[in-house]
């Protein structure tokens, strides 16, 4: 990835009776990825999209990266399904299996690139054996469920934590609360890739969102 600063728009808050347009749109307005939440109502209060939406937003010609955040338990047969049906990069949250290092193996052994996610209130401890597993970090600054909640300051003290355990070479992703007045905050903590749903989607402009961001990130 040449930029150092990626948008990746979550299409939890587009208008999903319009989905393959508002991808399109969204990839046209500047997003540099497209993330995609899968819920279950088990591991999270509330039930989204699967492997089938992702393979059709392939078959309508999305060809950026998709970033598959797993908010599914067991989470393993959702690694493979979703790696046949075009994810580039695949999350996967640490209390959603029984043998996290497998896991994340499997992601790698589907070809994609793996990530690990944290819950506000899952420890770092989980990072210690695990690092040459992983293309990348994923810091929810929300509880895991719903899109349009507000970001939990305290994430940055774990975006800080994550940067100087794993160094420079490690993207750091961020999700949920993320606007454009504190995109810049979490940039400076070492976040470089940025999850949007509600900042986008619900405004009117997403060009003009998208320009905020990265006006926002160069002033960093
Ligand atoms: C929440 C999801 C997020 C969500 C973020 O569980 O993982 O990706 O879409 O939404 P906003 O940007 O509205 O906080
Ligand atoms: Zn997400």
């Amino acid at each position: 990835m040449s930029n150092p600063y990626q948008i990746a728009a979550s299409i939890l808050s587009a208008d999903f009776a319009n989905l393959g347009n508002e991808v399109h749109s969204v990839l046209d307005a500047g997003a540099d990825i497209i993330h995609f939440d899968v819920m279950d109502n088990h591991y999270v209060p509330n039930l989204t999209i699967g492997p089938m939406v992702c393979k059709a937003l392939r078959d309508a010609g999305v060809t950026a990266p998709i970033d598959v955040h797993l908010m599914v338990k067991p989470v393993d047969v959702m690694i493979s399904a979703f790696a046949e049906a075009g994810a580039d990069i695949i999350s996967i949250h640490p209390e959603t299996t029984e043998h996290l290092h497998r896991s994340l193996q499997l992601i790698r052994d589907c070809g994609c690139k793996a990530s690990l996610a944290f819950n506000p209130a899952t420890p770092l401890s989980y990072l210690d054996h695990l690092d040459d597993e992983l293309a990348m970090v994923l810091i929810m600054s929300v509880n895991p469920g719903f899109g349009g909640q507000t970001f939990i300051h305290n994430s940055l003290e774990k975006i800080r934590r994550v940067r100087k355990q794993l160094g420079p070479d490690i993207r750091i992703e961020v999700d949920g609360g993320i606007k454009p007045d504190n995109v810049a905050q979490i940039a400076a903590a070492g976040a470089d890739t940025f999850v949007a749903g509600s900042a986008i989607f619900h405004g009117e402009d997403y060009p003009a969102t998208i320009n905020a961001f990265r006006n926002n990130l160069q002033g960093d």
